[in-house]
């Protein structure tokens, strides 16, 4: 029997899922057919119903849809709640239900393929959106002594620590990028923000590094002003090619249990 499974997106064409997923199906000896599934806004919602009428395994999600996903479920994960979006769709009971697995997968691909143990450390979030939102969760479950998030909007930075606050001990900060030069060195230092993906400046002060500061970069795939300010100030630094793989693995997992 050929399973169907597919990515959603747009844009869906520099997508790696396909190849990940068939690697991890070929390992499994799991006969799998993955597209990629390019959707509009106003048709994402008919495509996701269709394809699961249509004896689809499972789907995952990406940018832009991960809230619109997560909207349309009838049953989600604690980490999809607190994300407020979902990467990963399957059925159940005829009810439509999600996970975010991108959380999960960065902790472990920090914690596993980088061996970069994450409790008791400082760690700075650069970015508010929703990539930012959707790690928050399952990095704090990991006891770091901190987390901060600073945003080009602080607003955007302390609403966030607002909603998640209430469920961490972990204690929570927000600011803004300016603030950063006041403020101390970090161990950890990621980078959720999609500058990257638009020509506006992005700069970060000296001070936010020691020696030993670690830099992770959720954008794969690409050079990025943050992995270049890393590289220049000498740091260990990473792309999130580990987290893509993890992530994956965690969705094909939900699929496919062993
Ligand atoms: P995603 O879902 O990938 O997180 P998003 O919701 O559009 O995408 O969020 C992008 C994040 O990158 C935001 O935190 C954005 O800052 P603002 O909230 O101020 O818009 C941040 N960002 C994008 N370009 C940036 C840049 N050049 N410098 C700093 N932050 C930037």
């Amino acid at each position: 029997m050929t399973y169907r499974c597919a990515v959603i997106g747009n844009p869906i064409a520099h997508s790696r899922s396909p190849d990940i997923h068939a690697a991890f199906a070929q390992a499994r000896g799991i006969d799998l057919r993955y597209d990629r599934i390019l959707a509009e806004a106003d048709n994402f919602a008919t495509i996701v119903a269709q394809f699961f009428a249509n004896g689809g395994r499972g789907l995952n999600i990406t940018l832009p849809y991960k809230e619109s996903a997560y909207r349309l479920c009838e049953q989600t994960s604690a980490d999809a709640r607190r994300a407020e979006a979902v990467n990963t769709l399957w059925q159940e009971n005829g009810r439509l239900c999600g996970d975010n697995t991108d959380g999960r997968g960065l902790r472990h691909a920090l914690e596993h393929e980088h061996a970069y143990p994450l409790a008791g450390k400082h760690i700075l979030i650069l970015g508010a959106g929703g990539a930012a939102r959707g790690v928050i969760a399952p990095l704090c479950a990991a006891r770091p002594a901190r987390l901060h998030i600073a945003n080009r909007t602080t607003a955007k930075a302390a609403a966030i620590i607002a909603a998640q606050q209430l469920h961490t001990t972990v204690p929570l900060t927000a600011g803004s990028l300016e603030d950063l030069a006041a403020a101390p060195a970090y161990d950890l230092i990621i980078n959720a923000t999609s500058a990257a993906f638009n020509n506006t400046a992005f700069t970060l002060p000296d001070n936010i590094a020691h020696p030993q500061t670690y830099a992770y970069d959720m954008t794969y795939g690409r050079d990025t002003p943050f992995l270049d300010w890393a590289r220049s100030h000498h740091l260990t630094a990473h792309d999130g090619s580990t987290m893509l793989q993890a992530q994956a693995w965690l969705s094909f997992q939900q699929w496919f249990p062993a």
